[in-house]
């Protein structure tokens, strides 16, 4: 009997690089349901009905970032990969920051050819079917999946980024940090990079009405994925919070560049968990998200202060939103 030889199969790797543990989580929630503004991390918007209602966000006529970003990279892919392997040699390291399913970075295999990527996301867990099925179809490329919560800080074990790699950090998501906090990420992204490149896309300033659109949509879909925050908050911390007791708020605050999105009560409400209670007076807000909107010259001196030599950027025809590429 001939006997079929098989190449072995290659299989991804995971790192889980620290537990995220519910019990540290519900604590950090609680802290900040308990400060005088109210606020709560924009993390606890991701559980999976979360995910998936952030999903129908890009698909929202409203919500120009994510189809606006796809319109660059498909006009100027190119010119951007050529100018990244410039940067990190052939065949780089491709280290995806906040990957989720993978796809944006996957579009890139084509033209980076990366022989190792690296999806970094806050949960492992979340990248197992989307990575086991990219090796299935990139048989050549070491795939490593990292469980790492970057929004406190981005360090990868050595080996993974041993060379001038490719950081990836596509969908304006460091809209979310503060500006020093995006310095530091940037910072930490140049080390992580280790003489090759950041690839970032960023969403820029443009008039108020259409960024306040984008984060209240007419279909109420944002309205839903900011609301759905408080089923999450219940689960996670054992809350009694009523959807119907809250309202969407999105508002464009010029002085920081941003936009806020808030929950506001409809009426006077005690909020009871476990281990506390928080008593909001009628119209009184908790903060849920910023997303920082950039002017170009702006993120380019951000760049600049993180210790990149040089920036190339590739915007829209309307300028609406911008891909960096950051270098030396
Ligand atoms: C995932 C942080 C880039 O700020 O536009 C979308 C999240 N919030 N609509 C953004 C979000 C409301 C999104 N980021």
């Amino acid at each position: 009997m001939p006997s079929l030889t098989h190449a072995p199969m290659p299989t991804p790797t995971f790192i889980q690089q620290h537990q995220i543990d519910d019990r540290v989580l519900a604590d950090e929630a609680a802290a900040g349901l308990l400060a005088p503004r109210a606020h709560v991390s924009p993390k606890f918007f991701y559980d999976p009905l979360g995910s998936r209602l952030f999903d129908a966000i890009t698909e929202l006529p409203e919500y120009y970032p994510t189809r606006t970003e796809a319109a660059i990279f498909q006009a100027h892919g190119a010119a951007i990969a050529d100018a990244a392997l410039a940067a990190t040699g052939a065949a780089p390291v491709l280290v995806d920051l906040g990957a989720g399913n993978c796809a944006k970075a996957a579009r890139l295999f084509g033209l980076l050819a990366p022989r190792r990527y690296v999806a970094v996301d806050i949960s492992v867990a979340f990248l197992r079917e989307s990575l086991l099925a990219l090796q299935r179809e990139h048989t050549a490329m070491e795939m490593v999946g990292v469980g790492l919560d970057f929004s406190a800080r981005l360090h990868l074990p050595p080996s993974l980024a041993d060379s001038p790699a490719l950081v990836f950090y596509p969908g304006s998501s460091i809209g979310n940090f503060s500006p020093d906090d995006a310095l530091r990420l940037v910072r930490e992204a140049r080390a992580t990079a280790a003489g090759g490149a950041l690839l970032i896309g960023v969403d820029l300033l443009k008039p108020a009405a259409l960024l306040q659109a984008a984060y209240d949509d007419e279909l109420g879909v944002t309205a839903a994925f900011n609301l759905n925050l408080l089923s999450h908050l219940n689960r996670l911390l054992g809350a009694d919070f009523r959807v119907r007791d809250w309202r969407h708020v999105a508002l464009f605050n010029a002085a920081d560049s941003r936009i806020e999105m808030h929950l506001e009560a409809r009426h006077a409400i005690t909020v009871r968990w476990p281990t506390g209670e928080r008593h909001f007076a009628a119209g009184e807000r908790i903060h849920t998200e910023n997303s920082a909107k950039w002017a170009p010259e702006a993120f380019e001196a951000l760049l600049r202060a993180a210790g990149f030599g040089a920036v190339r950027r590739w915007t829209d025809p309307q300028g609406w939103f911008a891909v960096f590429l950051a270098t030396g």
